[in-house]
């Protein structure tokens, strides 16, 4: 069998996706996207370059293990392809182009594209039949024809090329939203053959959803809900839900007494059975004694999800007088889901119309919730 390498586009914000981190870096299952991607492809690449999104190149290294080159990605697509090709050892006949996006593809459709690959064909590119109609419009809006769907095809990745011939086809520079189109514009054949459902592109939270379904193994939903509670205490900076609050009063207790964060991470263990904070940080871990929120929230994170669970969302509502929320309120949800591996977050706030510890000014509390699917 000839060799052949693997360029991974993993450089996308994930603009539509509305995560505080890289699409790439969002959790599906027990793995993230690009982690996903790499498992499919391993098997039959001889060799594996990622383009990643600037600043996250060590993080993702990390992830895949020093076997796998990771390089920058460009500002497009195109760019980061051309990023990975410059990267590639150059020893390998073909190349599969696959997009850390399409994370649920799988070895099988990776090696049909590769076998067509073998047996001639320079571009070999998965695709579907269309279910609905589809309409060209002109700039107002208006129908300008109707193609014929059953000619056409919606294309997905790993789409596989004979290497040299990827090369020409980037070498003007052009940028375009799959590699076969560059490759049909300099004139090459450009085969499609039966992609699958599972290689679609997870572009947004409800495609994110449709993967989990797609894993195939979801056993059930599970609920858990957790409340945490501190005092004021002068002299102490206040975090809360993964934030500093300069000019506020903290709270006491050990650790940064992020109520906020702390509610989740109880939530979370609570909807996972997995205990609660003191049996998971409690004292008999003295490696967590002082862990702020956020190192807390990743760290149950990782628990329940080396558990088999996916977080479906959770919500937090803080209960206090001060700080006001609103301003921040979209940085803490950015903050908290970053923690989460990307998970959808939602926080509230609330007073108690100045009855009890939070109403009567003393302190400061939050209330969460968290949703769970069970995986395999
Ligand atoms: N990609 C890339 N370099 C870019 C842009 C995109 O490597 N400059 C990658 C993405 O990481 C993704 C694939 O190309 O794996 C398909 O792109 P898309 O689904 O559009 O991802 P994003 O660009 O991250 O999403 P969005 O357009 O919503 O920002
Ligand atoms: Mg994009």
């Amino acid at each position: 069998m000839s060799q052949c390498a693997a360029i991974i586009a993993a450089a996308g914000s994930g603009e539509r996706f509305g995560a505080s981190l890289p699409k790439a870096l969002i959790s599906l299952g027990n793995r993230t996207l690009i982690e996903h991607a790499v498992a499919a492809l391993a098997p039959i690449a001889s060799e594996i370059v990622i383009c990643a999104p600037a600043g996250y190149e060590k993080q993702i290294q990390e992830l895949v293990g020093d076997d796998i080159t990771v390089v920058v990605g460009g500002t497009t697509r195109s760019d980061s392809v051309r990023a990975g090709i410059a990267a590639l050892s150059g020893k390998s006949k073909y190349v599969l182009v696959h997009d850390a996006a399409r994370a649920l593809a799988t070895t099988e459709l990776a090696q049909r594209v590769l076998t067509s690959l073998e047996k001639g064909e320079v571009a070999v590119i998965p695709g579907l039949e269309l279910i609905d109609t589809v309409k060209s419009v002109d700039s107002q809006g208006h129908v300008t024809s109707t193609p014929d769907r059953t000619t056409m095809r919606r294309v997905q990745t790993p789409q596989g090329f004979d290497l040299d011939t990827l090369k020409k086809a980037h070498a003007s520079g052009a940028d375009a939203t799959d590699d076969g189109a560059l490759v049909e514009a300099i004139g090459h054949k450009v085969l499609i053959i039966n992609g699958e459902e599972r290689a679609l592109k997870i572009t947004t939270p409800t495609d994110l959803a449709t993967a989990i379904s797609l894993l195939g193994t979801s056993t059930g939903f599970r609920t858990g809900v957790g409340v945490d509670a501190h005092a004021f205490a002068d002299g102490r900076p206040l975090w809360l839900a993964g934030l500093l609050w300069p000019n506020e009063t903290g709270v006491e207790g050990h650790s940064d007494g992020d109520v906020a964060a702390h509610a989740i991470c109880d939530a979370l263990f609570a909807a996972a059975k997995l205990g609660d904070l003191g049996t998971n940080f409690g004292t008999d871990k003295p490696e967590y004694a002082g862990a702020s929120g956020v190192t807390l929230l990743k760290e149950t994170f990782q628990k329940i999800r080396t558990a088999g669970y996916s977080i479906s969302n959770v919500t937090v509502q803080i209960i206090g007088n001060r700080p006001k929320l609103a301003a921040r309120r979209s940085e803490a949800i950015a903050t908290l889901s970053a923690a989460l591996g990307g998970a959808n977050v939602s926080v509230l706030a609330t007073t108690t119309d100045g009855m009890g510890l939070t109403g009567e000014g003393r302190g400061i509390a939050a209330i969460a919730s968290a949703l769970l699917i069970k995986q395999g």
